[in-house]
């Protein structure tokens, strides 16, 4: 917890000064990387279709973030269900868990479970089971990288769910580890439509519902774990940030543990 990490920093120090440090390094946890501030990770959700019981969407991550790239073994993602809703079937990632699917006798669905945590797929995987951007171990590279590889996408088939834009419910509390903790995800938000261009430029279609969430990234969250040089040194290329010169993320040296 952050609490005793500071408070054990700062035990011999006068506890007026350790409390607005404290508030002054809490109001930053929330999301704040020194190096990118505006740096951020967008999941897109685009609705390409409605089903008899719910919708098929394309997930699509991005990071604009211009020097953390994600690293293997790669992005986990996570929400909550809003409803009971399950996920059919996955094209280009996975769910970890099925969870308890017992109530369906008939077809089984992909996951039931109300928290599903989705990973990528692995390079080579049978070609049926890709999608454009998808099944690279979660790997992603940072926008100042390569923009063209700073993206992951998958596709998902969801049931049990509201079947139009009038009565879908957005999934809550997304969590996203890439792959170590630091990552803040916002609430999801709806966002007009997302437009697609065919390949040829001459034909535009548009999802049927589009929502976006944000995940930030803040070296504090990360700082809360003692191996913070490890880390900082694993989610940083090493030749733009070498370590240890700011191995707890440079914001207050003083709370450096050297
Ligand atoms: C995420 O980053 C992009 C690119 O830097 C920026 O345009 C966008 O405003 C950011 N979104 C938020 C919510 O900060
Ligand atoms: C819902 O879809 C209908 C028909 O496609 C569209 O006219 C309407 O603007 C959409 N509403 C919202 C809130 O997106
Ligand atoms: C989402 O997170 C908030 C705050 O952590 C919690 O109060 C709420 O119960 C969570 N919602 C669900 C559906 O798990
Ligand atoms: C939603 O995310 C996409 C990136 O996937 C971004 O281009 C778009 O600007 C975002 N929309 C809003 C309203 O933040
Ligand atoms: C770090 O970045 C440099 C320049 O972009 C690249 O040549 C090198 O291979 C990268 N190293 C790692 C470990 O990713």
């Amino acid at each position: 917890m952050p609490q005793t990490n500071i408070m054990a920093l700062n035990k011999h120090a006068n506890p007026v000064i350790a409390a607005v440090m404290f508030i002054f390094m809490f109001s930053y946890a929330a999301a704040y990387d020194p190096l990118d501030p505006n740096g951020n990770i967008t999941i897109k959700w685009d609705v390409i279709s409605w089903t008899p019981d719910g919708y098929v969407a394309v997930v699509t991550m991005t990071n604009f973030q211009m020097y953390r790239h994600i690293m293997s073994p790669g992005w986990t993602l996570g929400w909550v269900w809003a409803k009971k809703e399950v996920i059919w079937s996955m094209v280009g990632a996975q769910a970890t868990e099925q969870g308890d699917c017992s109530k369906f006798t008939s077809s089984i669905p992909h996951c039931c479970k109300r928290n599903p945590t989705i990973v990528d797929l692995l390079p080579g995987v049978p070609y049926n089971q890709q999608i454009a951007n998808c099944c690279k171990g979660g790997v992603v590279s940072s926008w100042g990288q390569d923009p063209s590889a700073a993206v992951s996408s998958f596709q998902v088939s969801v049931g049990r769910s509201g079947t139009s834009n009038k009565t879908v419910k957005l999934p809550k509390n997304f969590t996203l580890t890439g792959p170590g903790p630091g990552y803040t995800c916002s609430q999801a938000k709806i966002v007009p439509s997302t437009v697609f261009m065919s390949p040829d430029g001459r034909r535009k279609t548009h999802a049927w519902m589009t929502w976006n969430v944000t995940c930030t990234y803040s070296q504090l969250l990360v700082s809360q774990y003692p191996k913070c040089c490890v880390s900082f040194s694993s989610f940083y290329n090493s030749t733009i940030t070498p370590c240890p010169t700011c191995a707890c993320g440079c914001q207050d040296k003083t709370t450096c543990v050297e």
